[in-house]
């Protein structure tokens, strides 16, 4: 293995290349990640709150319930039948809509302010979905419960394939710079770590929303070790180290001593 800082040009710039293009794509990752996480709890950045929503859901409101509000208006209900049709809606959610309630209680509250829209002969002229039956209903009233099995072991096969590649990439250029062997080590098997408590994050979050630290930790740990590894390998590569960052040469003397 040689040192990066004397490699040929024509391999200096192989690597860089790499780290341009592949830290690009991080950086890319790391961007998707943020927009389609920040805000679900209508705060801004990624919070705690919306890792959460995305792998446990929000159980507490249905489709149903966040719309009903607007709905109601659509329906022309009066200002006094609103928190009546509200509670009765909530109730049944909340009992685990039980056919029972449903004939008695939210059938014929829907019959008279919705069906007018959400009819099924109305529903496809209005593109909205129709309301004329229990299961109907019932498949509006379900509560978000985050993201499924399906896609999480979809995401973990991409995610965990490509990045661990990369992680390996980089982390193998990191070991040819002249940067001190303790951070070698350490930053070597970051990112590794963090992928893997990412990853079981994901599932942890799905079960119990208290775990979803493992997800924000694991996620500020992985990619951003990463690319701090490849900015350093691209500094030692054309510019050389700031001292600090140094591995001292350590070498043997005539006289049996070492000297450094
Ligand atoms: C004046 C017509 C009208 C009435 C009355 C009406 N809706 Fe709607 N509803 C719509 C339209 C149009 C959409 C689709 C566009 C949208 O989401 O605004 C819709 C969408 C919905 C959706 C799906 C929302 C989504 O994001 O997919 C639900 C649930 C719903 N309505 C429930 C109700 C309930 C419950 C009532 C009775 C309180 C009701 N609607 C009354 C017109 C109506």
């Amino acid at each position: 293995m040689r040192l990066l800082n004397k490699l040929s040009l024509a391999e200096k710039l192989l690597h860089t290349g790499f780290i341009f293009l592949v830290g690009l794509g991080l950086l890319c990752a790391e961007a998707y990640l943020f927009v389609t996480h920040t805000g679900l709890d209508g705060k801004s950045g990624v919070t705690l709150k919306d890792i959460q929503i995305s792998y446990y859901g929000d159980r507490s409101s249905s489709k149903l319930q966040s719309v009903l509000p607007t709905m109601m208006n659509n329906g022309g209900v009066s200002a006094d039948e609103k928190p009546v049709m509200t509670k009765a809606i909530d109730h049944w959610i909340a009992s685990g809509q039980t056919k029972a309630e449903y004939e008695s209680q939210i059938k014929p509250l829907i019959a008279q302010h919705c069906l007018m829209c959400h009819s099924d002969a109305m529903s496809k002229q209005l593109h909205n979905p129709p309301l004329s039956t229990y299961d109907d209903v019932k498949s509006v009233a379900k509560v978000n419960e985050g993201m499924s099995y399906n896609t999480m072991f979809m995401n973990g096969m991409v995610h965990l394939t490509v990045l661990g590649m990369l992680f390996w990439i980089a982390g193998w250029l990191f070991l040819q710079t002249r940067i001190v062997d303790q951070i070698k080590v350490i930053a070597v098997i970051t990112p590794f770590l963090a992928l893997m408590l990412d990853f079981s994050g994901w599932f942890a979050t799905k079960s119990n929303p208290e775990f979803a630290w493992m997800v924000l930790i694991g996620g500020a740990l992985s990619c951003p070790i990463a690319l701090l590894e490849m900015g350093l390998s691209l500094l030692d590569m054309w510019f050389g180290l700031p001292s600090f960052l140094q591995q001292r040469i350590v070498t043997e003397v005539p006289g049996g001593k070492s000297k450094s």
